[in-house]
């Protein structure tokens, strides 16, 4: 039996033995697979830790950057590592953060977030070609941040940016704001509306378009992006106000159907609009209503009372005086709003705010103190006052001081001197010689 069963197996062993070899060069195939598969995963990981030096950061738990929000500047000292990840360009924004999120990669391993906080940020402002907005961009791009500007040109001009075209965190569209558009941003700063009365009466339809359409686009793009929002509204919602001065609750006093109601009714209604959009869709909106503002750059012929005071006097015309002169007004410097914009947006109160300086002027005081800093020989005409011109207007600006610590510094015998600089070099009018030191040898 032994032998016929040892007969029997002898072709069972051997083919055993044949089969043995290819398994064992199965099994030496699979270990190569997996020892190259593991070599794959090992370089890919290795490269993305490589090209992106904040997940290096994530994942060996190194303490991540953040920002002190008000100077904007790092307050841990990983500067190179947040300057490396910037200088590689591919700053991701917060909406691609919530997309991307965590979640696992093919290969197996877990993703962390691919974003360190960074504390600077890149920044939408609308109208940044106009007098306001391009003085906003200065300081933006001051701070570290990156800045886009949307414009149309209606009432903005290059040159009020020309000097920031060739910095690489300043990108410039030209584009309407009735039109949507898409951009990743964290901060929206919406200024796209003409501002001064003759450019808004220009075309009254397109100043409300502007205006609701505008500010809806732009707060739909909040939205979409999770940015936050500023609407730079106008002390015109208080109208020809009952109230003085005008505080934030003032609901104002304004004329529905007049030659104005395009800016004040819009400005309104974008107001409204901004609340709805912080209600109902959770978008953090600021809404800053700004007090005559003047400074550099303001457009020269633009009809509001100071650059038309100025340019008058500059160019040995007689100053317009509408009415008799006795109309309030008070005027902020244009780097007072420009502070206090900012720190409304850095800050966490949703309702309206009131920018502006309380001191106020009649337009024949202002009349003297451009006098006495561009010509003291200059003459004044009166001429009949235009339609719904309010007769007072000063902010109560209480609100700004306790959330924002905020408040104008640079009174208007200071601010004035330097705007008039600027006009004189656009308008080429030669500066008079000062004489006085040498009359004072005589
Ligand atoms: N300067 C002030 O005294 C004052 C007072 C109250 C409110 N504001 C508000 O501040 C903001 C800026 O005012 P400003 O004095 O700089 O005015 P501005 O006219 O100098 O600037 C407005 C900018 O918006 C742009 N713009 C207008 N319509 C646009 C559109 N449809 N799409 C894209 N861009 C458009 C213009 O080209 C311009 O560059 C405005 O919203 C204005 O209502 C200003």
């Amino acid at each position: 039996m032994g032998g016929f069963r040892n007969l029997e197996l002898l072709p069972l062993q051997k083919s055993r033995t044949r089969l043995m070899k290819p398994i064992n060069s199965l099994w030496e195939h699979r270990i190569t697979y997996v020892c190259i598969g593991m070599i794959i995963a090992f370089g890919m990981v290795s490269m993305n830790s490589i090209l992106s030096p904040s997940v290096m950061m994530a994942q060996t738990g190194e303490p991540v950057q953040s920002s002190d929000v008000t100077t904007g500047s790092p307050v841990n000292d990983e500067v190179s590592m947040v300057s490396f990840r910037e200088d590689s360009a591919e700053v991701f924004r917060p909406a691609y953060q919530a997309k991307l999120g965590g979640g696992a990669l093919g290969i197996g391993l877990s993703r962390r977030p691919l974003v360190v906080p960074s504390p600077k940020k890149r920044v939408l402002v609308t109208g940044g070609a106009g007098f306001v907005g391009s003085h906003l961009v200065d300081r933006l791009l001051e701070r570290g941040d990156e800045v886009i500007v949307v414009d149309n040109f209606f009432t903005g001009r290059k040159e009020n940016i020309a000097h920031n075209l060739q910095n690489p965190r300043f990108e410039l569209i030209r584009h309407d704001v009735v039109e949507p558009i898409l951009l990743e941003v964290d901060q929206i700063y919406h200024l796209a509306c003409p501002a001064s009365p003759v450019f808004y009466k220009h075309n009254p339809i397109k100043t409300i378009k502007t205006n609701v359409v505008g500010t809806l686009n732009m707060l739909g793009l909040a939205k979409r992006v999770k940015a936050r929002f500023l609407l730079t509204s106008t002390s015109e919602v208080y109208g020809d106000p009952l109230q003085h001065p005008q505080k934030e609750e003032y609901w104002g006093n304004v004329n529905p159907i007049g030659v104005r109601s395009c800016y004040d009714e819009g400005k309104r209604t974008a107001e409204t609009l901004a609340m709805d959009y912080s209600r109902g869709a959770g978008v953090e909106v600021r809404i800053a209503r700004i007090f005559n503002t003047y400074g550099p750059r303001m457009s020269i012929d633009d009809g509001r009372v100071v650059s038309n005071f100025v340019a008058q006097a500059l160019r040995k015309e007689p100053m317009t005086v509408y009415g008799d002169g006795l109309q309030t007004r008070s005027f902020q410097y244009v780097s007072d709003l420009v502070e206090g914009l900012m720190r409304l947006m850095e800050g966490e109160h949703i309702g309206p705010v009131n920018l502006g300086n309380p001191g106020e002027f009649t337009m024949l005081e202002l009349s003297e103190v451009v006098k006495s800093v561009v010509d003291k020989d200059a003459r004044i005409v009166f001429k009949e006052n235009t339609a719904d011109d309010p007769h007072k207007r000063k902010p109560d600006i209480t609100k700004a001081k306790q959330l924002l610590g905020w408040e104008p510094k640079i009174p208007l015998r200071e601010g004035l001197p330097r705007m008039v600089e600027d006009f004189r070099m656009r308008l080429g009018v030669e500066k008079p010689i000062d004489n006085s030191a040498d009359a004072e040898h005589v």
